[in-house]
C-alpha cells in the first residue's frame, strides 16, 4: 500500500494523476456538450434528455461520486504541483508546462482551474441543487439565461474552460508519451480543435436560449 502512495505522489505519479483525471474530465465536457445540443430541439427534446439522464438512478450517482472523487485529485494535485514549482522558482516563473513555449493558456493554468472550480460551484447551485419540483430544468435554464449577467458570465467562463482545456489537453498527452516530434503537431491541433468546440459549443447556447425565450 505504501509503495502505491509512494508511486502516485512521486512527480511523475503527481502528473499521471494531473493527466488521467483531466482527460476524463475533457470526456465528461464532451458528453455534457453532446446532451445539451439537445437543447436546440427545443424545452421537450432537452427535458426528455435530462429525464433520461435522472432514469439511471443509482449508476448516476456512481458517476457523480467518481466526478467529486477525480475533482479533489485534480484539484489538489495541480495545488501541490503549483506550490512545487514556485518553491522551485522564487522569482515566479512558472514551470508548469513543458517544452513548447509559454502560451497564455499555460501560463494562466492556476488561475482558470480556480475560475473553473469556482464556477463549477456556482452552477451546481444553479442548475443542479433546484427545486425541480414544478419547473422543468428548460425552464429553469431559460430562466436563468433571461438574465445577460448570466449569459455574460457564461461566455466568460466558456473562453476560460477553453484556454484551460487547450493547455491541459496538450499536457496530459505530452505526460502520457506523445512528446515526439512527429504527433507534435497533430496533438497541438486536436488541443486547439477540442477548446474551439468547448468555446463554441457551449458559448452560443446561453446566446440561443436568450434569442429564442
Ligand atoms: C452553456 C453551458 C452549460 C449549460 C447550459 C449547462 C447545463 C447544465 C444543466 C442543465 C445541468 C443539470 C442537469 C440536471 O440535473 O438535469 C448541468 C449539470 C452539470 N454541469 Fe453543466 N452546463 C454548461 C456548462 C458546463 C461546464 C463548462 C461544466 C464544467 C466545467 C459543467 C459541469 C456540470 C456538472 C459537473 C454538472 C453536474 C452533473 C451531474 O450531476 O451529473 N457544465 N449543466
Amino acid at each position: 500500500m505504501i509503495w502505491i502512495k509512494q508511486a502516485l505522489w512521486s512527480s511523475i505519479g503527481k502528473k499521471l494523476m494531473m493527466a488521467v483525471t483531466g482527460l476524463a474530465f475533457i470526456g465528461f465536457l464532451m458528453a455534457h456538450l453532446a446532451g445539451n445540443l439537445t437543447i436546440y430541439g427545443g424545452g421537450e427534446a432537452f427535458n426528455a434528455y435530462a429525464e433520461k439522464l435522472h432514469s439511471l438512478g443509482p449508476l448516476l450517482i456512481v458517476f457523480e461520486l467518481g466526478l467529486v472523487l477525480f475533482a479533489g485529485v485534480h484539484i489538489t494535485t495541480g495545488i501541490v504541483l503549483f506550490l512545487q514549482n514556485q518553491q522551485a522558482r522564487p522569482t515566479g516563473y512558472s514551470r508548469y508546462e513543458s517544452s513548447g513555449g509559454r502560451t497564455l493558456s499555460s501560463r494562466t493554468m492556476p488561475y482558470t482551474g480556480l475560475i473553473i472550480l469556482g464556477f463549477v460551484i456556482f452552477h451546481l447551485i444553479n442548475f443542479s441543487f433546484v427545486d425541480k419540483a414544478d419547473r422543468t430544468i428548460y425552464q429553469i435554464v431559460s430562466a436563468a439565461f433571461a438574465n445577460p449577467v448570466y449569459v455574460i458570465i457564461y461566455i466568460a467562463v466558456m473562453i476560460i474552460v477553453a484556454l484551460h482545456v487547450r493547455h491541459g489537453l496538450w499536457s496530459a498527452f505530452q505526460t502520457l508519451g506523445g512528446n515526439h516530434p512527429k504527433y507534435m503537431p497533430a496533438i497541438m491541433m486536436l488541443s486547439v480543435a477540442i477548446g474551439l468546440i468547448v468555446a463554441v459549443g457551449f458559448g452560443f447556447l446561453p446566446i440561443y436560449i436568450t434569442l429564442s425565450v
